[in-house]
């Protein structure tokens, strides 16, 4: 289990490779995960509660995986949900929940496949972390959600604030594409995995502030 993880984090955000892992893990990632007590959708999916209002308005989950969260905010009321990832097979496990009105193949850190302003809101769990989706993908959800609506996201302690994320949040909210509402507590991410992994991770909440096509 810890080979995945080690895996995982070392890809050093190579996209094709990550995606090969995730693709080949797909199918025990559920229960790997739920054997170290991953503790993220939980705290993520309750300070969405706070923020994105339920409905059937189009939620972003960017790095869905295999749709923890959605198997929480669906029966919550979020009757709308989009997910990304660029793993087929984590996807195909999401598909499975049947809790996703929508499920594509796209990548962090590229264009995505959406208009400008489409989402009421995003969330995004344990993807921007080390070697998974780069800063610049803050770029795309900041023009695909409204302005008014909220950015709900883990990020790891690791690269902030002198950091990529650090730079890019930082920036964004120079430049008036997002506003830093709050952020949670620290939290271990991964409880019972090895110390390696005992990564301190927080909840961010950002308010998109500009529309997508000033931010495009
Ligand atoms: C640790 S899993 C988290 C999945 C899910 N959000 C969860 O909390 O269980 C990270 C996910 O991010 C996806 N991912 C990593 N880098 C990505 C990128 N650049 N663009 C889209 N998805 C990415 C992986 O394929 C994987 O499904």
């Amino acid at each position: 289990m810890s080979g995945w993880l080690d895996e995982v984090y070392s890809a050093e955000g190579d996209t094709t490779r990550l995606k090969e892992l995730y693709d080949e893990w797909a199918g025990a990632y559920d229960e790997h995960l739920t054997r170290i007590g991953y503790l993220s959708p939980s705290v993520l999916a309750a300070m969405v509660g706070q923020e994105i209002p339920r409905g059937d308005e189009a939620v972003l989950d960017a790095g869905v995986g295999t749709g923890l969260l959605g198997a929480m905010l669906h029966p919550a009321g979020y009757a709308n949900l989009v997910g990304i990832d660029l793993s087929e097979g984590m996807l195909a496990m999401a598909e499975a929940r049947n809790t996703y009105r929508e499920l594509r193949r796209m990548t962090l850190g590229e264009r995505l496949d959406f208009p400008d302003d489409h989402f009421a809101g995003a969330v995004s769990c344990g993807v921007f972390t080390g070697g998974h989706a780069p800063a610049e993908g803050f770029e795309e959800i900041v023009r695909v959600v409204r302005p008014g609506g909220h950015f709900v996201a883990t990020i790891t302690d690791e690269h902030l604030p002198g950091g990529s994320f650090g730079e890019k949040m930082a920036s964004l909210e120079h430049r008036g594409g997002w506003r830093h509402v709050r952020t949670s507590e620290r939290f271990v991410a991964l409880p019972g995995a090895d110390e390696d992994f005992a990564h301190l991770s927080q909840v961010y909440v950002f308010e998109i502030t500009a529309s997508g096509a000033a931010n495009g």
